[in-house]
């Protein structure tokens, strides 16, 4: 990207995978990295943005010049994205969010000599955080989510894809598939970004630094 072009710009993202705690020593995780999120947060610092990164138990160190706000469940990072969007001229929800969680919080430790040769967890959805955010959106705000799915078919892929796009209200959904090695924990990527309409508007695939920068062309 160009230097400098985001200048004076507020861009939110969340990066990483939450956790949703089961006792005081377990929780509930997700094979997210967090490196396209903290890609997208170098790569827009470096354009002149002032960042703010919610950051999930990222596996990567996050970049310099950012601000950092630590959370761990989705509940915390439901807090702190609401409370930095207030702020944001673009709201990028890059974070592996648990879509369940377990429907209570044991205050002592799960023991397994209370509970025997099985265990039967209860878990209840999370609110989607980024459908919430967009639907609150001020006038002019960017909402940009992504999707990660495990089907094989590309056209299937595009299909859940747009669905979602439509389902979530965000104005670009940046779709990739993911499985045990390609996506989460994997240095590179490979996306399609679609409008709020279902329409291609990027096919890149390459490092994840490259493929932020794309993605951050948009808001240019
Ligand atoms: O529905 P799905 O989990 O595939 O949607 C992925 C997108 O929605 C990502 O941008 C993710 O950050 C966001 N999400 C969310 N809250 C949830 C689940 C997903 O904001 N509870």
């Amino acid at each position: 990207g160009t230097p400098g072009d985001l200048t004076g710009k507020r861009i939110v993202i969340s990066a990483g995978g939450t956790r949703e705690p089961l006792d005081p020593v377990r929780f509930l995780g997700n094979r997210s990295s967090g490196k396209q999120g903290v890609a997208l947060a170098e790569a827009a610092a470096a354009r002149g943005a002032d960042v703010v990164l919610v950051a999930a138990n990222l596996e990567v160190p996050a970049p310099a010049n950012v601000d950092v706000r630590l959370v761990s469940s989705a509940a915390d990072l439901e807090r702190a994205m609401t409370e930095a969007a207030a702020e944001a001229d673009v709201i990028i929800m890059a974070a592996a969010v648990a879509d369940y969680r377990p429907s209570e919080v044991r205050a002592e430790k799960i023991k397994k000599e209370d509970t025997g040769d099985t265990l039967v967890l209860t878990l209840v959805r999370n609110p989607d955080i980024l459908a919430g955010l967009a639907a609150a959106r001020k006038p002019g705000q960017i909402v940009i989510g992504f999707a990660a799915e495990t089907e094989a078919d590309p056209g299937l892929l595009l299909e859940l894809g747009r669905e979602k796009a439509a389902r979530k209200g965000c104005d670009y959904l940046v779709l990739n598939r993911v499985g045990w090695t390609e996506g989460f924990a994997s240095e590179r990527n490979e996306v399609r970004v679609l409008n709020r309409h279902g329409d291609i508007v990027i096919e890149v695939s390459g490092s994840k630094m490259s493929v932020a920068e794309r993605i951050l062309d948009l808001l240019s």
